[in-house]
């Protein structure tokens, strides 16, 4: 039932230069397949799209196979995969175009556990339009963000319901498909933030009742690309500002400019390594269940991502068990669902010197907020420099968190 950890690490190069690599949450590193998907793109021939030659449409192919593969990921369709430069912008796109027809009155609900491109761009889009904001409350004791308060956050004044997946901090998953429940039964939309979430698990869009549901493929092992997931059906009623030449297709209608599509054939790549983790030498695919289906790109992505999440859980419970046992480091985040995702403080010393000690060490760690601006401020901690993240993904192995429990026992004043 384990993920062959050596023969993931040895896809990656950067792997091999000697650091821990506890920064995933930021952004992983890339497989060779990936490295070589992009530059056998570019070797190839590439057009612009809609040309009538062929390096013109090998652009079309990659988009498209670009488009399916997140489909595969996230259990969505193919035709409502937005591609984008990243979570942020295209957050800022969705707000923009949903908020046309916001009004005074009219109310979005958001979290005080998300990252801020999941919370500013629906505040600011509320305040243009005149519409009031409704904030759902981080418990600081636990890091959980209670879904049961929705009941009252959630009206028939609702427009929208902005929530992530898991928190890029402190790990936290909410019960994403309960919240989602309240708002469709109000007739509201609902954003979900699946950028943390996306890499530590099998994701389903529909199960998490996602109308909208935003990824990035740099935290997957892919290149800095964004997506927004949503029903074709629903993108074909929105009107997002546009060029008059430009698609009016969808997904297209919401995609401004050229795309980058050597980097789109890195995404396909990166969907496929995901999906091949559990077929490398000495790994054994857990039961995943019917769904599971060897024979489809989708079926062995829940697969993989089935061992994936066991093999990140394996080693987290060693690294939240060595942090809590030491005198010195206070850990944050007690959620009953969360990712393996650390974020904690050494007595005596700043988040940013924490980091800096364990970098001289090669261990790499983020220091600060992580822009979970809100949550920060919740756990009061903002002031302070926040707090030291380290955060776990398929390639880290026992050595990289023995490495750090090793330094940070060391930092003892
Ligand atoms: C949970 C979460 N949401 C949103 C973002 C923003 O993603 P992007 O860099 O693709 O805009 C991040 C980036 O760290 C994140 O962790």
């Amino acid at each position: 039932m384990k993920l062959n950890v050596a023969a993931v690490r040895a896809c990656y190069p950067a792997l091999a230069d000697g650091y821990a690599y506890l920064d995933g949450a930021a952004g992983t590193q890339v497989p060779r397949a990936v490295i070589d998907a992009i530059s056998n793109a570019q070797a190839e021939g590439l057009g612009n799209s809609g040309g009538a030659f062929p390096a013109s449409k090998r652009a079309d192919v990659i988009t498209a196979g670009c488009r399916a593969a997140i489909a595969a990921l996230t259990g969505g369709h193919a035709d409502g995969v937005v591609l984008g430069p990243n979570m942020t912008t295209l957050t800022y796109r969705f707000a923009g175009t949903l908020a046309k027809d916001w009004k005074p009155g009219d109310e979005v609900v958001v979290s005080r556990l998300d990252h801020d491109a999941n919370v500013r761009p629906w505040v600011q889009a509320a305040e243009q339009a005149g519409a009031t904001v409704r904030w759902a409350e981080v418990d600081p004791a636990t890091g959980e963000l209670p879904a049961g308060q929705y009941q009252d956050l959630i009206t028939e004044r609702t427009r929208l319901v902005a929530v992530s997946a898991a928190s890029n901090i402190i790990g936290t998953r909410p019960d994403v498909p309960a919240i989602t429940r309240l708002a469709k039964a109000a007739g509201a939309l609902s954003y979900v933030d699946g950028v943390h979430a996306t890499p530590h698990g099998p994701i389903d869009v529909r199960e998490l009742g996602a109308d909208f549901y935003a990824t990035s493929a740099y935290k997957w092992s892919g290149p800095h690309i964004g997506a927004v997931v949503a029903d074709p059906d629903l993108l074909r009623g929105l009107r997002p500002d546009k060029l008059k030449p430009s698609s009016d297709e969808v997904p297209e209608r919401f995609e401004l400019g050229t795309l980058p599509f050597a980097s789109l054939a890195g995404v396909s790549a990166a969907v496929a390594h995901l999906a091949s983790l559990t077929d490398l030498p000495d790994a054994a695919l857990p039961d995943t269940g019917a769904d599971a289906d060897p024979a489809t790109l989708r079926g062995r992505v829940l697969a993989s991502m089935a061992a994936v999440h066991q093999h990140e859980q394996e080693l987290f419970e060693v690294l939240l068990a060595g942090l809590d046992s030491m005198a010195h480091v206070r850990t944050y985040g007690r959620a009953a669902s969360r990712t393996a995702t650390a974020y904690f403080n050494v007595d005596g010393l700043t988040p940013v010197e924490v980091a800096e000690r364990l970098a001289s060490r090669k261990i790499n760690v983020w220091d600060g907020d992580n822009y979970a601006w809100e949550l920060t401020g919740v756990l009061g901690i903002r002031e302070t420099g926040s707090a030291v993240r380290a955060g776990l993904v398929h390639y880290n192995d026992a050595a990289d968190v023995d490495r750090l429990l090793t330094a940070v026992a060391e930092l003892a004043g």
